[in-house]
C-alpha cells in the first residue's frame, strides 16, 4: 500500500494533476499546487458538490464570504482558545513534532518488528504458514501486537481528556526510532494555535491582527440571517459554500490529505431546536448516497460514530474512505446545535433569531453541518481510480478510470495518420465538441501510444479517424475502461458521450 501511495503520488505529477508548491525552490512543505489535469478535476468535483447540494434542494443558497473576517469571530467561535494540537519540542534537535504523530510513527516500528518475524516465519514455514496462528502462538510478536494496541488506547484516552501530562508520559517511556530519537530530549507537551495570523492596515501601529480562516463555516454563520431576510428563506434551510482554509498543521504528510492551505466544501443547514436527530439521520444518509453516486466502490465507505463530542456538538460521524494508506475521515457531518449562533450573538450583541410564523415564536436555529475536504476528496478520487491492469497479451497498462462525470478531458480526437485530410477531419471534431465537452486533439506517436497516454491521463473516450471516415463519416470510439471499439457516426458523437458525462 506503501508502494500504491508513491505511485498516486508520482502519476499525479507525472500526468499534470498535482505539483508541490514553488518546486523551484525544493517546494513548500504541506502546500500544493493543482496543474492543468488537476485543477480541472477539482473544478468538477466541486460542481458535482454544488449541483447535487445547491441546485438540487431548493431550501438550500450557496455563497462565497471572505477569507478575511473580523477577528472577533474567532474569538466567538472558540478558535482562538481551543483549536490547538499538543506538540512536544526536542530541546537538542529544535524540532518539533505532533504528539499523536509520535506515538503512531513509534508504533509503525513496532509493526514493521512484527512483519520482519512474521515474514522469517513464512519463509521457515512455507506453505503451511498461517498468519493468525502464528502470531497468537508466538509470545514474541504477540507481545509487539498488544504493546501496541495499548500504547494506541492510552494515547487516545489522553488525547481525548486533553491530558497532556499523560501525554508526556507515554512519549517519554516511548524507545522512538531514528529520526525522531535523539537524545530524546523532550520539553513539555504543549498546546499550540493551528490559526495562521497575518495583519490589515499599512502602520505597524494601527495594523489589525488578522487570521486565516480555518474554516469556511463561520462566514456562513455571520450571514445566517442576512441570507435569511434577502432570500426569504424558510427553516429548515440551508446555506452551502466552498472555499480555502488554512491550518498550520505541525506535521502535514500524506501527500493533499493534510494540508496546510486547502478546501472545503460545507453546508450549515438551519433547523429548529428538537428536530436535530431526524437531521442528523437524513444527512448522513444523504452524504454517504451522494459519495456512492460516484460508483468508486460501496466498501470502500464507513461511519466513524464520535463518542467524545466537540463542546459545541451534540452528535458527530465522520464518513470515511479506503485511502492508499488505510481508513481515514474524508467528511464530517456535526450536530452543532445553537452553539455557533448564540456565541455570535453574544460577541456581537446581534440577535441572531428567526421568527416562524407557524409558531408564533423566535428562536435561535440549530445547525447541522456537513463538511468535507475537496482535496481529500480529489485524493479518494484519484488514488482509487488509479489501477494497473493485466492485458491478454501479457502486457499491463496504467489506467485512471476516473468517473467521467468527473474527468478533466472527456474525449480525445486521433488522426490515425497525419495525412491524406485525416488531421483536417479530427480538427473539425474538436471544434464542433469543444462547445459541449472539454476534448483534446493529438496526432503524436502511434495510436496505440496515444491510446495509452489517455488512459493513464484519466480521459473516457477516444475518437479515431481513419481512411473508412473519408467513405462514410464514421469514426472508432474506444471506450476506457473496456478497450471496446465502435463505429458510429460522428454526428452521434455529442449524444453517446453526453449521456455517459451528464450527471
Ligand atoms: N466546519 C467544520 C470543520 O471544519 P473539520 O473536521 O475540522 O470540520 C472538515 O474539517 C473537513 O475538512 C475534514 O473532514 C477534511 O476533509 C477537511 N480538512 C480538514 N483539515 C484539513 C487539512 N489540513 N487538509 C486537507 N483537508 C482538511
Amino acid at each position: 500500500n506503501d508502494d500504491k501511495f508513491k505511485k498516486v503520488i508520482s502519476h499525479a505529477k507525472e500526468y499534470g494533476y498535482v505539483f508541490q508548491s514553488s518546486e523551484i525552490y525544493d517546494g513548500l512543505s504541506a502546500v500544493y499546487d493543482y496543474a492543468q489535469n488537476g485543477a480541472e478535476l477539482k473544478n468538477n468535483i466541486r460542481n458535482y458538490w454544488w449541483k447535487a447540494m445547491v441546485q438540487m434542494h431548493e431550501n438550500i443558497v450557496g455563497i462565497d464570504a471572505a477569507i478575511f473576517m473580523h477577528p472577533t469571530t474567532w474569538k466567538a467561535s472558540g478558535h482562538v482558545d481551543a483549536f490547538n494540537d499538543p506538540l512536544i519540542d526536542n530541546k537538542d534537535s529544535k524540532k518539533r513534532y505532533r504528539a499523536d504523530v509520535l506515538v503512531e510513527d513509534y508504533c509503525a516500528k513496532i509493526e514493521a518488528k512484527i512483519n520482519k518475524e512474521v515474514a522469517k516465519a513464512a519463509k521457515r514455514f512455507g506453505d503451511a504458514f498461517n498468519k493468525e496462528e502464528f502470531v497468537s502462538t508466538n509470545g514474541r510478536v504477540l507481545g509487539y501486537q498488544e504493546k501496541i494496541d495499548s500504547t494506541l488506547k492510552r494515547l487516545g484516552k489522553s488525547l481525548e481528556n486533553e491530558d497532556l501530562a499523560d501525554v508526556k508520559a507515554l512519549i517519554e517511556e516511548l524507545e522512538i526510532a531514528d529520526p525522531l530519537s535523539g537524545s530524546r530530549n523532550w520539553t513539555d507537551v504543549k498546546q499550540f494555535n493551528l490559526m495562521f495570523g497575518t495583519k490589515l492596515g499599512a502602520s505597524a501601529d494601527s495594523a489589525m491582527d488578522l487570521y486565516l480562516r480555518p474554516e469556511t463555516a463561520q462566514g456562513i454563520f455571520v450571514n445566517f440571517l442576512n441570507v435569511q431576510k434577502t432570500g426569504r428563506m424558510k427553516i429548515p434551510f440551508g446555506i452551502a459554500q466552498t472555499g480555502k482554509a488554512f491550518r498550520n498543521e505541525i506535521v502535514a504528510r500524506q501527500f493533499i490529505f493534510r494540508m496546510r492551505e486547502f478546501e472545503q466544501m460545507e453546508m450549515q443547514f438551519f433547523i429548529k431546536p428538537g428536530t436535530q436527530k431526524e437531521w442528523f439521520e437524513y444527512w448522513k444518509e444523504h452524504r454517504l448516497k451522494w459519495h456512492k453516486s460516484l460508483g468508486m466502490g460501496d466498501d470502500n465507505y464507513r461511519f466513524h460514530d464520535h463518542e467524545k463530542l466537540a463542546h459545541y456538538a451534540d452528535a458527530a460521524t465522520d464518513i470515511e474512505f479506503n485511502f492508499p494508506f488505510g481508513f481515514k475521515e474524508l467528511e464530517g457531518i456535526h450536530s452543532r446545535t445553537d452553539f455557533d449562533l448564540s456565541q455570535h450573538e453574544e460577541y456581537s450583541g446581534k440577535k441572531l433569531q428567526y421568527f416562524d410564523h407557524e409558531d408564533n415564536a423566535s428562536y435561535t436555529p440549530y445547525v447541522l453541518e456537513t463538511s468535507i475536504g475537496l482535496d481529500r476528496m480529489f485524493l479518494a478520487v484519484f488514488s482509487n481510480s488509479l489501477q494497473e491492469e493485466e492485458l491478454d497479451n501479457g502486457t499491463t497498462r496504467t489506467v485512471l478510470k476516473l468517473p467521467a462525470v468527473l474527468a478533466p478531458t472527456k474525449a480525445a480526437i486521433l488522426p490515425l495518420v497525419k495525412k491524406d485530410g485525416l488531421p483536417d477531419i479530427a480538427k473539425q471534431i474538436v471544434e464542433d465538441l469543444k462547445w459541449d465537452f472539454n476534448v483534446v486533439y493529438d496526432e503524436k506517436d502511434a495510436v496505440g501510444r496515444r491510446y495509452r497516454r489517455q488512459d493513464a491521463v484519466g480521459t473516457p473516450y477516444c475518437i479515431t479517424v481513419d481512411h473508412d471516415t473519408l467513405e462514410d463519416n464514421t469514426v472508432t470510439i474506444r471506450h476506457r475502461d473496456t478497450m471496446e471499439q465502435k463505429r458510429v457516426k460522428i454526428d452521434e458523437l455529442r449524444s453517446i458521450i453526453k449521456k455517459e458525462v451528464d450527471v
